[in-house]
C-alpha cells in the first residue's frame, strides 16, 4: 500500500520504542503527530523528522489530556494509530503506591481504549491500529503484577478487535515487544547477550507487520518469540516460578 500522503497519530513518540516508530514511520512517507507531556523533548524529536509533522502535548493518564487526544483523532481521521504510551512501577503489589498502579491502569489501558475507540469508529478500509503490549502480556511475573495485566488487557483487547475489524478492511495489531533498550530499561546487564533489542528494531517488526496485515498479535524478535511460546505451554505456576527469580529494576516514572 502506498505511505505517502498518510497520516500517522503516535503516542509516547517523543523517546524508545515510540520515538523510533514515528522515525520510521516518517522515513515511510507518513505524516506524523507525536503525543508525549515533556513539549521540549516531543518537539525535538518531531522537528528532527523533516517539515509538516506535529507535536501534540497531552497527559494520557489524565481525563483532559485523553480528551484533548480523542478530539485530534476526531478531528483529522488518522490512517494509522500507534497506542505506544506506557508505563511501569516495580514492586510487591501491597508496597507499591495505589496511585502509581492507577497510573499504570489510566495509560496502559483506560487511555488506549479510548483512543481506539475515537480511532475505530471512524476507521476508513486500509486504516491501522497498533496497540503496544509486550511478552510479558503472556507471562504474569511478580513485582510487575499490575504491568503484566495491563498488557496481558492489550494484548486480549488486540485479538478480538483484529477480528471485528478485518471484514472492513482495517488491521489491529497487537505488538509484543521483549525487553527493549529504552529509559525504561536503562539496565540490562543480568541479561542474556542478544536478548534485549533495539527500538529500532522493534519498529522495523511493527512497519513490516503493517506492510502485511496478517497477524492480529506480533511478538519482536525469534529469542522473544520463544519466550512466548514457552510461557504460553508451561503450566502457569511454572512460569510464575521462573519469574520471581528474576530480579526487577525498581524503576517507577
Ligand atoms: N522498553 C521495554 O523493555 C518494553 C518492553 C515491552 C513493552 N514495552 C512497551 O513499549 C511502550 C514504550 O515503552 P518504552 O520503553 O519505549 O518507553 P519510554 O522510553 O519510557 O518512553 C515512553 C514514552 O511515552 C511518553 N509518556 C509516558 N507517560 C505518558 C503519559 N502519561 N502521557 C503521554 N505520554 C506519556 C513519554 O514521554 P513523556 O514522559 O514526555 O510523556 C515517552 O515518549 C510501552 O507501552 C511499554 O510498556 C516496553
Amino acid at each position: 500500500m502506498p505511505t505517502a500522503g498518510r497520516t500517522a497519530l503516535v503516542t509516547g513518540a517523543s523517546e524508545g520504542i515510540g520515538r523510533a516508530l514515528a522515525r520510521a514511520l516518517a522515513a515511510a512517507g507518513y505524516t506524523v503527530t507525536g503525543v508525549a507531556r515533556n513539549e521540549e523533548r516531543l518537539r525535538t524529536v518531531i522537528d528532527s523528522l523533516g517539515h509538516g509533522h506535529a507535536a501534540l502535548v497531552a497527559d494520557l493518564a489524565s481525563e483532559e489530556g485523553r480528551e484533548r487526544v480523542v478530539q485530534a483523532i476526531r478531528q483529522a481521521p488518522f490512517d494509522v494509530l500507534i497506542n505506544n504510551a506506557g508505563t511501569a512501577t516495580t514492586g510487591p503489589f501491597a508496597e507499591i503506591p495505589l496511585d502509581s498502579a492507577t497510573i499504570m491502569m489510566n495509560l496502559n489501558c483506560h487511555a488506549l481504549v479510548a483512543l481506539a475507540h475515537a480511532f475505530l469508529v471512524g476507521a476508513r478500509p486500509g486504516d491501522a491500529l497498533i496497540n503496544v503490549s509486550s511478552t510479558l502480556a503472556f507471562a504474569p511475573m511478580p513485582n510487575l503484577s499490575v504491568y503484566c495485566a495491563t498488557k496481558a488487557f492489550v494484548t486480549s483487547l488486540s485479538e478480538s478487535l483484529w477480528h471485528e475489524h478485518k471484514s472492513q478492511g482495517v488491521y489491529v495489531l497487537g505488538l509484543c515487544p521483549g525487553t527493549t533498550a529504552t529509559r525504561s530499561q536503562p539496565h540490562n546487564d543480568d541479561l542474556p547477550a542478544g536478548l534485549v533489542q533495539t527500538p529500532e528494531q522493534v519498529a522495523a517488526t511493527a512497519l513490516t507487520a503493517l506492510h502485511r496485515r496478517k497477524q492480529p498479535t506480533v511478538i519482536s524478535g525469534k529469542k522473544n518469540t520463544l519466550f512466548a511460546t514457552a510461557a504460553r505451554a508451561l503450566p502457569r505456576r511454572a512460569v510464575l516460578r521462573l519469574l520471581a527469580t528474576r530480579p526487577t529494576r525498581q524503576y517507577t516514572r
